[in-house]
């Protein structure tokens, strides 16, 4: 019974003191429905919430992943987000949600989120999502509706539309902003851009390929 007794108060010292991974820092307040209008000029990790008493239902609910996303762009896909510049009663809450609507053949291309870890869920079709670590693998998995993966937080990851038909998945993110990095508009699209030397060396290519790839941007 003594080993048992030291056992728990191992366990639970460790419980104690092990740092929580949370990717956004908690809540002090219930909640804090951002009001977007005021200015963020000294921002507190978050936007300045709206006064409790001016707080609706309205304010905890959004329909805006309720229809598919407009498919017949460039890539063949695009994403709804339902995070707090959409839907600002997540704000403080650590947590948002896409909905992404792919074409057959649709690409949600090579991107990184910085401040989330995001859990795929297939709705509907037949999706090939993976993402490569720092130690250059590449993991991934063809999704069907109700299966799920997961993209570690700031990995490069994507999803492509393998199936016939036009393909959704539903992504989560801890983080009520997960940032998004993508690929290829960052290094060939930024304003002011990178310089075209720069971007042949890295790339290894002629000089004439960058810009070439940089008029796409
Ligand atoms: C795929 O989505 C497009 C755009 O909404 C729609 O026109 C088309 O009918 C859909 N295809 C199928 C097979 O549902």
């Amino acid at each position: 019974m003594k080993t048992m007794a030291a056992i728990l108060l191992i366990l639970s010292l460790v419980g104690f003191f092990s740092v929580p991974a949370f990717s956004d820092p908690d809540a002090l307040q219930d909640f804090c429905v951002a009001d977007l209008k005021v200015s963020n000029d000294t921002p507190i990790n978050g936007f300045v919430c709206k006064p409790a008493s001016a707080v609706t239902s309205d304010d905890f609910f959004f329909d805006g992943l309720s229809k598919q996303g407009d498919i017949s762009n460039t890539l063949g896909a695009t994403v709804t987000p339902a995070n707090v510049l959409t839907f600002p009663g997540l704000n403080t809450l650590g947590l948002s949600m896409n909905r992404v609507d792919y074409a057959p053949g649709g690409l949600n291309p090579p991107h990184s989120h910085p401040h989330a870890t995001e859990l795929v869920l297939g709705v509907q079709g037949e999706l090939l999502v993976g993402f490569v670590s720092t130690s250059n693998v590449f993991y991934s998995k063809v999704l069907k509706s109700g299966e799920n993966f997961v993209i570690p937080r700031g990995l490069i990851h994507f999803q492509y539309n393998v199936g016939k038909g036009n393909a959704s998945a539903i992504t989560t993110f801890d983080s009520q902003l997960p940032g998004v990095v993508i690929a290829a508009s960052t290094l060939f699209g930024s304003k002011p851009d990178i310089p075209d030397q720069v971007l042949a060396k890295a790339f290894q290519v002629d000089e004439k390929i960058v810009k070439a790839i940089k008029s796409k941007f």
